[in-house]
């Protein structure tokens, strides 16, 4: 009864130039291990889940680039998007499609863009997780013990009772920075993995509690058109009244029956070039250098480019350096914040 739900559609901003709109972040092999992010995701759930009860869902511009790098799925397992509405509407279109084939089913929903280092015991707290999904009454989300106040997870804190499946008191999505510290502080919470498990059933309700015209909108428009030669229709008209939400926002935060089960799998969300520094490999002088290059006086730098263009390093600190396609880019790297910009500047120039 176990089906795994890819979430690929992200664009990826952190990661300019390196992650395009045309190559978001999941469909690049940002660590060089040979697979991308997205074909690593689903290697970690092929030992514990059949293929055919895999679904990737993404935005349609990116359903050939899926295909591509997914030979092993059917075109009816990849669900195209005609708009990007976030992670809630996302959800709610996979859920109505496995509904329909199981209505008992145990559903994985995972980002694409993730790394994990333990695979055992990732499949392992998987298991547990989807053993106890399988009541069809809970939400359960996977918890990970926080090590710095990032404002770009959510924060959950639990009841400590023995159970694996711990009832959760709080989820606060993307805390203020002086929140984040003192939930840090306090060591009562964890970080929400963004992977989430639970019954078919259990996040149907949920939907028809907490994001009722979503839950109308699919309902009525959707459900008897799904696997008809309408679907791709009825999805479009859905998803322009579909609000922009996602599920931390939408539904994790004002559920009542949210559980968390705590991983220890060495996880990463590798959102930021500072956390893909962190996991590289580095040399003497802690620069991590995936390029022809040669570095003088240079420490704490990402240094990265294709093999046929030589990059010369020296006085840096703490830099990202790199030749991306048509764009060479040199920047603090640690400076997340600026990313942004830098897309709506290059966007904006004639
Ligand atoms: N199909 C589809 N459509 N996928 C989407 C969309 C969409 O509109 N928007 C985002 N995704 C995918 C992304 O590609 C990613 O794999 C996943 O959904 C999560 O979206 P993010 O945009 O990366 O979320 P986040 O990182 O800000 O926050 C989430 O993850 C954190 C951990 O990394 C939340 O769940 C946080 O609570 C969590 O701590
Ligand atoms: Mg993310």
């Amino acid at each position: 009864n176990l089906y795994v739900v890819l979430m690929a559609g992200g664009v990826g901003v952190r990661f300019w130039p390196y992650s395009r709109n045309s190559k978001p972040k999941q469909f690049l092999d940002v660590l060089g291990t040979g697979r991308t992010l997205l074909q690593s995701t689903i290697d970690r759930f092929l030992p514990i889940c059949p293929v055919e009860n895999i679904y990737v869902v993404t935005h349609e511009e990116h359903t050939a680039l899926v295909k591509e790098q997914l030979p092993q799925l059917g075109s009816h397992q990849i669900l195209s998007e005609p708009m990007r509405k976030n992670t809630a509407a996302c959800i709610a279109y996979a859920s109505y499609k496995i509904a329909q084939q199981n209505s008992e089913a145990v559903i994985v929903v995972t980002p694409s863009d993730h790394l994990i280092l333990r695979e055992e015991e990732f499949q392992e707290v998987i298991r547990k997780a989807a053993d106890q999904a399988k009541s069809q009454d809970k939400l359960i989300t996977l918890g990970i013990s926080p090590t710095r106040p990032e404002t770009g997870y959510g924060y959950i804190q639990y009841h400590t009772e023995k159970s694996f499946a711990k009832k959760v008191k709080t989820f606060t999505e993307k805390p203020e920075l002086s929140l984040a510290k003192k939930f840090l502080e306090s060591g009562d919470f964890v970080w929400n993995s963004g992977i989430f498990i639970w019954g078919v059933q259990a996040i149907l309700q949920a939907f028809h509690l907490y994001l009722p015209e979503m839950a109308e909108v699919f309902d009525e428009q959707v459900k008897a058109r799904l696997n008809t030669n309408d679907e791709r229709e009825a999805i479009l008209s859905a998803y322009s009244q579909c609000k922009s939400v996602s599920i931390d926002y939408g539904i994790m935060e004002k559920a009542q029956n949210v559980f968390v089960c705590l991983g220890n799998f060495n996880w990463s969300d590798l959102g930021s070039w500072g956390s893909i520094h962190e996991i590289s490999s580095k040399d003497e002088n802690n620069n991590a250098i995936s390029a022809n290059a040669i570095t003088y006086e240079s420490r704490n730098c990402i240094v990265k480019g294709s093999p046929d263009k030589l990059i010369v390093v020296q006085g840096l600190n703490g830099y990202l350096v790199g030749e991306f396609g048509n764009v060479v880019i040199v920047c603090e790297k640690d400076r997340e914040d600026q990313f942004r910009r830098f897309v709506n500047d290059v966007k904006a120039r004639p």
